[in-house]
């Protein structure tokens, strides 16, 4: 980020540099802040509320998990005919699902497209063990589905709160002069 944040200081001061990834609460729209950044990108974050157009089954089950809950593989987009070159995996959470065709890709595209029906209607009926769901590993910062605009505002005051107090916090009093 600060290595990006200066090429386009250099080479581009008019680019905005926008941040992404794990970002879920103020503490890490302040480091990124601090980093360079002019703004941040949340995916995860926002997909945790109810604005979101997900199953909420789907929800739930992410927000009992843990970034460590979560895996990248192609299981999700095998299911959904979805053919990616084998490089670009994808983010989910370890369920079910994930354990019975991560890693059994060639079986998985023998039944894909005969099951691939029942696959959509888990999805939007909301079966959370039965199919991929799409989170970041930021997951473990997550506790509630909250309105949209509660998180932005939420996120902007701690990441504002941060930025004008732990750092003087963390300095101590200034040295007498
Ligand atoms: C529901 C959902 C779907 C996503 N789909 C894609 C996708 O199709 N392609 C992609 O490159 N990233 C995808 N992502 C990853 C986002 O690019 C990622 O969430 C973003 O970089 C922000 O990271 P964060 O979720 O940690 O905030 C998806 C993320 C979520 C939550």
């Amino acid at each position: 980020m600060p290595e990006v944040a200066d090429l386009l200081a250099r080479d581009s001061p008019d680019t905005l540099l926008v941040a992404a990834g794990g970002i879920a609460d103020g503490r890490g729209m302040a480091a990124a802040l601090m980093l360079g950044a002019d703004g941040v990108m949340l995916g995860s974050r926002l997909w945790a509320a109810p604005e979101c157009l997900i199953h909420p089954n789907h929800q739930a089950a992410a927000l009992a998990s843990d970034g460590d809950g979560t895996v990248r593989q192609v299981a999700a987009d095998i299911a959904r005919g979805y053919d990616w070159p084998e490089e670009f995996t994808g983010r989910v959470l370890r369920n079910g699902f994930v354990q019975r065709w991560n890693g059994n890709e060639a079986e998985h595209r023998t039944v894909a497209a005969a099951t691939r029906a029942d696959y959509l209607a888990g999805v939007a009926e909301g079966r959370s063990d039965a199919v991929g769901i799409f989170v970041g590993e930021a997951i473990g910062l997550i506790h509630e589905v909250a309105p949209a605009a509660e998180i932005m505002a939420r996120i902007a005051d701690e990441a504002a709160a941060l930025l004008q107090g732990r750092a003087a916090a963390l300095l101590g009093p200034a040295p007498p002069q």
